[in-house]
C-alpha cells in the first residue's frame, strides 16, 4: 500500500492548486522500534486547494489501515483539559439533542472513550466507531460501546438496520482524518433521524494561517476546514450547516453542526462566520500563499537557533511527541544531533523513536534528570497544562522554545 496521488478535490472534482509543499514525510504517529527502521512508510505531504468548492486539502493520501490499526497510540484522555472539554460535550449533548426517550448517540473517532463515557453512564443509547482496536479497547473498559470499523456509508447502513436512526453523529478530531468524506456524508445523511444533527470539531484553517501552524499538516489531517468549505461540501450531499462554534483546543478550531437540508433555521453565527471568512480572506489562494511564505521563514529560524544552541554546547530536549512534530521534525531536518529526547506521557510512545526524525521518546520523569538547557515545545496546544506541571524547569534555569506563531525562546 503506497500513498495515493489526488487527481482532483476529493469532494467535487475541481482543480485542486498546490499551494505548499512539506515533503517527503513519514506516518506521523508511527512510532518505531529499533527494528521497524528498514520499513519506514513515507509519503509526500503537500498542500491544495481547490477552485471550485475552496477546500483546502493534501495532494497525496495514505492509505487508511496503515495509520489506524491495532497499535494506533494517540490516546485522547491523556490530557486534563481535553477531558473536561469532552466532558462538557457529552454534558451539552445530552442536555440538547438527546433529551427523548430512547434517544441514540454516534460517534466517529471515540478513540479510549473520552466523550462517550459521559453519554454511557446517563444510560443514553449510543456507539462508538473506532477503528484502531487498541484504544477501542480501552473504551470499552469506560462502559463505552464500540464498533471496531470505520465509519462510512456501508457500516453507516449497518447501523440504521441494527440500531435505527441517530438524533446525534458527533465527531472530533476525525472528520478532518477521512479522505472518503463523500462516503461519510451520504452515511450520516442515510443514519441521521430527520430532526437530527451531525455535530464535528476539527482545527480551523483561519486559527492555523493566524498562528502559521504549519504543523497541524501532517498525513491523518486530510482537511482544512472553513465554514465556506464545509457548507458547500454539506450541501452536495443534501446537509446544511446550521451552526458554528469558535473552539479554543488544539490550537483553535471550530464545531459545525449540519443537519438535513431545510430541517433546521441557521443559526446568525453561520452568516457571522461566513462573513468574516470573507473578510478576512481565508478561502481565498492569496492567504495560502502568505503562509507558505511564513512557514519557510519559520523553517529558517527554527533550523538557524537550534543550530546555534549546539554549536554552543548547549543541551536541548523537545516535550510533547505529538503527530504535528513530525512534520517539524522532518520539514526542518531535525535529528537526535539537534534534540537529544523527547518527553512524552503517552506509554505506547515510550521507548520508541519519533517518525523519520527518529529523536527517542522518554517518559516526561527524565526531563528533571537533569533539565536539558532548552526543551522545544512541540505540544504548544497543551501550553498552559505543561507550564503548570514543569515549573520546575524555568526554575532550574531552563528556557522553553516555541515555533508557533514565530521562533521565540522564554
Ligand atoms: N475524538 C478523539 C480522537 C481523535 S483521533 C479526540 O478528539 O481526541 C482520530 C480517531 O479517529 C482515531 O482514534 C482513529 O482511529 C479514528 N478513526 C479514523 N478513521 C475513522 C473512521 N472512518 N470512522 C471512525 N473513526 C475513525
Ligand atoms: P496532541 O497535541 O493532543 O495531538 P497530536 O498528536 O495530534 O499532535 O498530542 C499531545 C501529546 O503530548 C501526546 O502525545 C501526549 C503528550 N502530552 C504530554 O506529554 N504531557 C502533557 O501534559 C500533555 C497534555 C500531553
Ligand atoms: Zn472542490
Amino acid at each position: 500500500m503506497t500513498a495515493l496521488a489526488v487527481s482532483g478535490c476529493r469532494i467535487c472534482g475541481g482543480p485542486v492548486t498546490e499551494v505548499l509543499d512539506l515533503g517527503r514525510q513519514p506516518l506521523s504517529d508511527a512510532f518505531l522500534r529499533p527494528a521497524d527502521l528498514a520499513g519506514e512508510f513515507f509519503y509526500r505531504l503537500a498542500l491544495g486547494r481547490c477552485a471550485d468548492c475552496t477546500m483546502v486539502q493534501l495532494v497525496e493520501e495514505v492509505p487508511r489501515e496503515r495509520m489506524f490499526h491495532h497499535d494506533y497510540p494517540y490516546r485522547s484522555s491523556l490530557s486534563s483539559v481535553m477531558r473536561a472539554h469532552f466532558t462538557g460535550t457529552g454534558r451539552e449533548l445530552l442536555a440538547t439533542e438527546l433529551t427523548r426517550p430512547g434517544a441514540f448517540c454516534v460517534e466517529l473517532g471515540c478513540n479510549d472513550g473520552v466523550m462517550l463515557r459521559t453519554v454511557a453512564q446517563a444510560g443514553v443509547r449510543h456507539l462508538g466507531f473506532e477503528p484502531s482496536a487498541g484504544v477501542a479497547e480501552l473504551a470499552r473498559r469506560q462502559g463505552v460501546r464500540v464498533r471496531t470499523d470505520f465509519f462510512e456509508e456501508k457500516t453507516a447502513a449497518d447501523v440504521l438496520v441494527t440500531d435505527g436512526p441517530a438524533d446525534v453523529i458527533y465527531a472530533a478530531n476525525t472528520i478532518c482524518h477521512l479522505p472518503y468524506l463523500d462516503s461519510v456524508l451520504r452515511g450520516a445523511r442515510l443514519l441521521l433521524a430527520p430532526g437530527g444533527v451531525l455535530v464535528f470539531e476539527d482545527p480551523y484553517l483561519d486559527d492555523i494561517l493566524a498562528r502559521t501552524a504549519f504543523d497541524q499538516i501532517y498525513d491523518e489531517h486530510f482537511y482544512y476546514f472553513t465554514a465556506h468549505s464545509v457548507r458547500a461540501a454539506a450541501a452536495r450531499f443534501g446537509l446544511e450547516l446550521v451552526d458554528v462554534r469558535r473552539l479554543p483546543v488544539h490550537g483553535g478550531e471550530v464545531r459545525y453542526t449540519l443537519a438535513h437540508a431545510g430541517a433546521r433555521t441557521p443559526s446568525p453565527a453561520v452568516a457571522d462566520l461566513l462573513r468574516q471568512e470573507r473578510e478576512r480572506g481565508v478561502t481565498g489562494v492569496e492567504a495560502l500563499r502568505r503562509f507558505a511564505a511564513d512557514v519557510a521563514r519559520n523553517r529558517a529560524e527554527l533550523v538557524a537557533l537550534l543550530r546555534s544552541l549546539k554549536e554552543e554546547g548547549r543541551t536541548v530536549a523537545a516535550y510533547g511527541a505529538t503527530a504535528k512534530s513530525a512534520t517539524v521534525t522532518n520539514y526542518c531536518g531535525l535529528g537526535p544531533e539537534l534534540i537529544s529526547y523527547v518527553c512524552d506521557t503517552t506509554p505506547a510512545k515510550q521507548g520508541r523513536l519519533t517518525p523519520g526524525a527518529h529523536i527517542p521518546v522518554r517518559p516526561p520523569a527524565a526531563f528533571a534528570d537533569p533539565y536539558p538547557d532548552y526543551a522545544v515545545l512541540f505540544a504548544w496546544n497543551h501550553a498552559e497544562e505543561i507550564m503548570a506541571k514543569e515549573t520546575g524547569f524555568r526554575a532550574a534555569g531552563g528556557r522553553w522554545i516555541h515555533y508557533v506563531p514565530t521562533v521565540r525562546v522564554r
